[in-house]
């Protein structure tokens, strides 16, 4: 599948990406889309013309517009669940009718919005100091991300996200919180995951052990609505989405309620509206023009083409700096699948791993890697034109520079006679020599940056879509179902039969030779 993509790799091997400015001064023009405050320049990689030519080419032979249209219109395109993807539905507020089996979807949308838009005003309007958001995976990061991301728009009480099911989340969280004026928000799609059923079930005793009445301090997100009800949540504090919303993709509907309520309601919308804008334009710029296309075909040209195993998400935003973790679900999740939909193994490599720290942080601690390191690292950037804060533009102005440094400096390298300038004066002979060669910078290591204007909710809305999209589109171009996670499965699973092996209620016969002596390290010493 990729075959004449690799030739065009192979033919050039070695050549140099900045040398490609000098043939072509419309370089960054040609290899850029600017759209609706966006800038998304990947012209520092070795895409050319041609390449970009295969690169659509393969887009189009796997029908990337068909299953795009596939998707909005509500067929069950994800096929190992039986089910539609549908959070686009989420952020469709112009109300247009989404059908499933034949049925618009959108006037339950656009009632339970309306039904969380009221209770966020409720709650910001009432005493309620603390709010804790009590999920994980995707009940978590996106809301959690979201929170940070839009902090100076941040006027609700404290939010506050435990998701992991080690004691120390909830335990920490709850120091700082007033048990009379702090309100739980179960968010759990399935209302089944232990991590958030046990956090759930601490939060309630914390209550009671205080003496604090519980009623009215619990709101469930769940697609299991029966399950909310028999754990005692009132239907009227029960918010529910369909199953065609994947738990990555779901901060767009309740289970961005906590992110409503810091921010409110209306801020929220404009988040709604940056995540449609992004569709629109996704549904409607050719696959040349159109940035989720064009992100993920550079995404399937460093990974499946070119081999790089990772890659690199540095937001020069410290608050995105949740971004990548959330990146890491949506994309990991999503992409991370050994067989293609018809069963088949994969014949080329899976999603990539994502991994990534805000900038200027990353580049005191993993850059070096980065750019002297053996392996190459893909990199994408991204930063604010404008920051929050008007009195440190000159923060803000070093942060952008910052950023186009570690780009610039990944495509142009220092060569050895560069590096021995750097050194002369200093060292002399073989000792010059030997001190130059670890300051050679081999260069040519692609990167891309997307440039905004500022991080509104709007274009965290955008943002957040563009990376959606690019999942989507690279997970058609793989013919992998990027809407199922199979692969969580065995872990849960070991890990209830392992429960009981740890509190010791139950002999660890049957197990491996190392679980069993982790087990008796464990009972040694617990
Ligand atoms: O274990 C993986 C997963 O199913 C994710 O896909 C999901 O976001 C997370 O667990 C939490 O699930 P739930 O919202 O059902 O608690």
């Amino acid at each position: 599948m990729f075959e004449t993509l690799k030739s065009l790799a192979a033919a050039r091997d070695g050549r140099r990406i900045d040398a490609l400015f000098e043939q072509d001064a419309e370089r960054a023009a040609t290899f850029s889309i600017q759209h609706d405050g966006l800038l998304f320049d990947y012209s520092k990689t070795q895409l050319d013309s041609e390449v970009v030519e295969a690169l659509l080419a393969v887009a189009e032979g796997a029908d990337v517009a068909v299953r795009r249209d596939a998707m909005f219109n509500g067929q069950k395109i994800n096929e190992t669940e039986g089910r539609a993807v549908l959070h686009t539905a989420l952020r469709n507020l112009d109300g247009a009718p989404v059908l499933v089996e034949g049925e618009d979807v959108m006037p339950e949308v656009l009632k339970t919005l309306a039904r969380m838009e009221a209770v966020a005003h409720e709650i910001r309007g009432s005493e309620i100091t603390d709010v804790v958001n009590i999920g994980i995976g995707g009940s978590d990061l996106g809301p959690k991300m979201g929170a940070i991301a839009l902090s100076p728009y941040h006027d609700g009480p404290r939010c506050h996200f435990v998701s992991n099911v080690d004691g120390a989340d909830i335990a920490d969280t709850l120091k700082g919180c007033n048990p009379e004026t702090t309100l739980f928000i179960i968010a759990s799609k399935t209302f089944t995951t232990i991590e958030t059923m046990t956090n759930a079930r601490t939060a309630w005793d914390w209550l009671e052990k205080h003496d604090v009445s519980t009623d009215g301090k619990f709101v469930a997100l769940s697609s299991n609505k029966e399950k909310a009800g028999e754990w005692g949540i009132p239907e009227s504090r029960v918010f529910g989405f369909e199953d065609w919303v994947g738990g990555r993709y779901s901060m767009w509907g309740p289970i961005g309620l906590s992110l409503m309520i810091a921010v409110g309601p209306e801020d929220f919308r404009a988040f709604l509206r940056g995540g449609l804008a992004m569709d629109t334009h996704f549904r409607e710029a050719p696959l040349a023009e159109n940035m989720p296309v064009m992100l993920a075909l550079v995404g399937v040209w460093h990974n499946q083409v070119l081999g790089h195993a990772t890659r690199a998400v540095l937001p020069y935003d410290n608050r995105l700096s949740r971004l990548p973790a959330y990146l890491q679900q949506l994309e990991m999740e999503s992409n991370g699948k050994g067989v293609s939909m018809d069963g088949a193994d994969l014949a080329f490599n899976s999603g990539p791993v994502v991994w990534g720290e805000p900038g200027t942080n990353g580049q005191h601690a993993f850059y070096q890697l980065i750019h002297q390191g053996t392996r190459v690292v893909p990199c994408e950037f991204m930063v604010a034109a404008k920051g929050h804060e008007p009195e440190l533009a000159h923060h803000h102005a070093l942060l952008i520079a910052n950023c186009f440094a570690q780009s610039e400096a990944l495509m142009r390298g220092r060569t050895l006679d560069e590096a021995r300038e750097k050194v002369a004066g200093k060292f002399e002979g073989d000792e010059l020599e030997r001190q130059a060669k670890h300051r050679v910078f081999p260069g040519n290591r692609p990167s891309t940056t997307l440039v905004y204007e500022t991080l509104d909710p709007e274009t965290l809305g955008k943002i957040v879509a563009l990376y959606e999209h690019r999942v989507f589109v690279e997970g058609v171009i793989l013919n992998i179902n990027s809407y199922d996670q199979w692969g969580v499965e065995l872990g849960k699973e070991l890990a209830t039969t392992l429960g009981p092996m740890v509190t010791g209620e139950q002999g660890a016969d049957g197990k491996d030779g190392s679980t069993r002596q982790l087990l008796a390290f464990v009972h040694n010493n617990m």
